[in-house]
């Protein structure tokens, strides 16, 4: 099993100097002669070591394979710690059979199942996973080592960073290479399918980590050939050891809720050749390791001491964590008078006013897609709080409601549906101004993010206006990462949106591409330009009929102008530029095109209606009123 350590044959001087300096730290000096290559991630973050960037791929290019992780405060359940690793919170919560939203006791030791896969110019196994760097002083190395438990190294994640150690600075992106592997063919062979990637402690030993995982078919044996360990080897805590198993890990196979029996009484050999196992030579790892990189140079111009890891784990990259008595507080105990609409509330933090949306289920996606962005177009989430199953995301407020209750007046007539909503009217400058905002959102979306989103469920009641009529992109429970490479669609069986805004390869076959946004984009649009909803409401004439079938009947044929002018809202009493009404018709009808390769990007869409508002900005209305009247007159 030829996972990469290859030169554990030796101690590298530094290591040799640590064990001098350090043997206050318990040690147990058995076998030394070999030691654990591994804990060069301890030893300096500069050095060019190609054992300590991954494992090296010797097998399949590609797998699943399965972390662990140890719960803590702020990443105590499966939304957090999916979030943190690249991982996805539900089968977190179906391997730990736990719920979504479980909160766990600090230092629970939690499987996650992530691809891994084979990258990068050294060719090492990696899941990446990604973290923004939240606090001044944050360092490769604090990174590896606090964040993320040692599932990486500070050499690895230099490696696939291009930042030198010294700029590192709040708010940049990190890409974070975690450590995994898939089976080598004598694995396979051997009946191994998959990886686990377990974490050490001080007190593990062999025969503990085979016995936890016994029942998904780890043994001694397996564990030792996977990681070019014999039975005497030293290996030191918060360094990664594979066990390759034979079954998925799950609740009902693994054992870990019992915790390591202790470390034996640190017995220091009178030499360090002293080989005589007898039954101790069970307890193989050792703690040390802390301070290590303090006899290096460049790791202590990194300084991994500056940041307290407290602080690193008061809050979770750029979000704040609530505190379920401060929403109790905020939202009087979610008090109906504070209802915005179905489970979402009005909540004032400290004279600041918020939206706070109550979950259940995984919110994972909606967290994941929102912490990433930055945007003046797209609803901004604050934060959230977890509080005995319930996810609570606090949004930024957007007080004028959605456009859809603007534009669909007959429910603006209930007056619970939107608290302090003036019933105005859009007129054709704010109409213009709304669909550049999204439009504007959506080319950031599909173009500007890493990776870049397609929003899937683009619909008026997921715009929402600010205090200025400004729209505010919402609701992105459905969004999810494009391909970057374009040429390869992807497809799903689980079709799910609104009908009425789903493009028709979507409906069909299940075809997710960004042109998906386009199509329910072109709907918005046309719902702005005729006040109509996206399917006709029932007890209409022409009940059930999709608007983005409408345009193209109007746009065809004689007296389009005419047709036009019906097909517009009449709350607009006919004050809009025609020429420009028409324009924006036109880039409708292109956006709702039945074959998707028809329809434009986000970013022509952007182009025309950056000229549209622009037009519209200068249109003098009094002028053109009287100009469409003579038309209107004339014709
Ligand atoms: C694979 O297994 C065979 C037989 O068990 C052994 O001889 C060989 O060295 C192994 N190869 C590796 C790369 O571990
Ligand atoms: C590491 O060593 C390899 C060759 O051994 C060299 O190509 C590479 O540039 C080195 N990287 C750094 C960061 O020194
Ligand atoms: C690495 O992380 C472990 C666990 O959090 C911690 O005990 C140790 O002090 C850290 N090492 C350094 C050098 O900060
Ligand atoms: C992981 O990130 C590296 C860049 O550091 C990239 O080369 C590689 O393709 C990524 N792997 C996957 C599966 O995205
Ligand atoms: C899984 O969770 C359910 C409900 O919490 C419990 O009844 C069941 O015993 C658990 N299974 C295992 C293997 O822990
Ligand atoms: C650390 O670096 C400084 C200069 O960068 C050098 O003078 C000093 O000897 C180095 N110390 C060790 C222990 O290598
Ligand atoms: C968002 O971006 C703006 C500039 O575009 C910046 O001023 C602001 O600090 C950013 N906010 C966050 C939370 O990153
Ligand atoms: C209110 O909730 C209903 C159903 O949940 C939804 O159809 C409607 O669009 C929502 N209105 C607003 C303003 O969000
Ligand atoms: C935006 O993305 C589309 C694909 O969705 C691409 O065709 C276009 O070139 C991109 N434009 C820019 C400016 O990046």
């Amino acid at each position: 099993m030829a996972q990469d350590f290859s030169s554990n044959t030796f101690i590298p001087p530094p290591m040799l100097l640590l064990h001098t300096l350090f043997s206050c730290f318990q040690l147990i000096s058995r076998g030394l002669s070999t030691s654990y290559v591994n804990n060069k991630q301890l030893n300096n973050c500069q050095q060019n070591d190609t054992t300590t960037i991954g494992f090296v791929c010797n097998g399949a290019t590609s797998c699943r394979s399965y972390l662990t992780f140890r719960s803590t405060p702020t990443y105590n359940n499966p939304i957090t710690i999916a979030y943190l690793l690249a991982a996805d919170a539900s089968e977190i919560a179906r391997a730990n059979n736990i719920s979504d939203v479980s909160v766990l006791p600090v230092d629970t030791l939690v499987v996650v199942p992530v691809d891994c896969s084979c990258s990068g110019a050294d060719s090492r196994y990696q899941h990446n996973a990604s973290y923004t760097i939240k606090v001044q002083g944050e360092t490769y190395f604090s990174v590896a080592n606090d964040t993320y438990q040692a599932l990486t190294t500070c050499q690895a994640m230099e490696a696939n960073n291009p930042y030198d150690f010294r700029n590192l600075v709040v708010n940049l992106r990190l890409n974070v290479p975690l450590w995994c592997a898939c089976p080598t063919l004598n694995q396979t062979a051997a009946g191994f399918k998959y990886l686990l990637t377990y974490l050490i402690r001080l007190g593990d030993s062999y025969s503990y980590i085979a016995d936890a995982f016994s029942g998904a078919g780890a043994d001694i044996q397996g564990i030792l050939n996977a990681n070019k360990l014999s039975a005497n080897d030293i290996v030191f805590y918060f360094t990664p050891i594979l066990v390759p198993l034979t079954k998925e890990p799950t609740k009902e196979n693994i054992n870990t809720v019992s915790p390591p029996p202790p470390p034996p009484p640190p017995t220091l050999p009178s030499t360090p050749s002293d080989q005589s196992g007898g039954s101790s030579s069970k307890w193989v790892f050792v703690g040390v390791g802390i301070g290590a990189a303090k006899l290096n140079n460049e790791s202590v111009e990194e300084q991994p001491w500056s940041v307290s890891s407290e602080g690193l784990r008061d809050a979770i990259e750029t979000l704040t964590v609530y505190k379920f008595e401060d929403l109790q507080k905020a939202t009087g105990s979610f008090a109906e008078a504070n209802r915005i609409n179905g489970s979402v509330y009005q909540g004032s933090f400290k004279g600041d006013v918020a939206a706070v949306k109550v979950m259940k289920g995984d919110v994972s996606r909606e967290i994941d897609v929102l912490r990433q962005i930055n945007h003046s177009h797209i609803i901004r989430l604050s934060g959230f709080c977890l509080h005995q199953g319930i996810t609570y995301l606090v949004y930024e407020y957007a007080e004028k409601g959605s456009l859809s209750d603007w534009l669909h007046n007959n429910k603006m007539q209930n007056q619970d549906s939107y608290n302090s909503l003036s019933t105005g009217i859009l007129d054709w400058k704010q109409r213009v101004q709304i669909a550049y905002d999204i439009v504007d959102a959506l080319n950031y979306l599909h173009n500007f993010t890493n990776p870049p989103y397609i929003h899937k469920n683009l619909k008026s009641s997921n715009i929402l206006l600010d205090g200025n009529i400004r729209a505010k992109v919402a609701n992105f429970g459905l969004a999810r990462s494009s391909d970057s490479d374009n040429s390869v669609p992807v497809m799903t069986r689980h079709v799910v949106g609104t009908y009425g805004y789903m493009a028709p390869e979507y409906i069909d076959n299940g075809l997710i591409t960004p042109k998906l946004d386009v199509f329910a984009f072109g709907v918005v649009l046309l719902e702005l330009m005729s006040g109509r909803e996206a399917i006709a409401a029932k007890g209409s004439n022409e009940e059930g009929e999709l608007l983005s079938a409408c345009i193209n009947e109007v746009l065809e044929g004689e007296n389009v102008r005419e047709k036009l002018q019906r097909f517009m809202d009449p709350r607009l009493r006919k004050e809009y530029p025609m020429e420009l009404a028409y324009s924006m018709a036109q880039l409708a009808k292109n956006c709702v095109a039945h074959d998707l390769n028809s329809r434009p990007t986000v970013a022509d869409g952007f182009m025309v209606l950056s000229k549209l508002l622009s037009s519209s900005l200068d249109w003098d209305p009094s002028e053109d009123f009287q100009h469409s009247r003579s038309f209107g007159d004339g014709r």
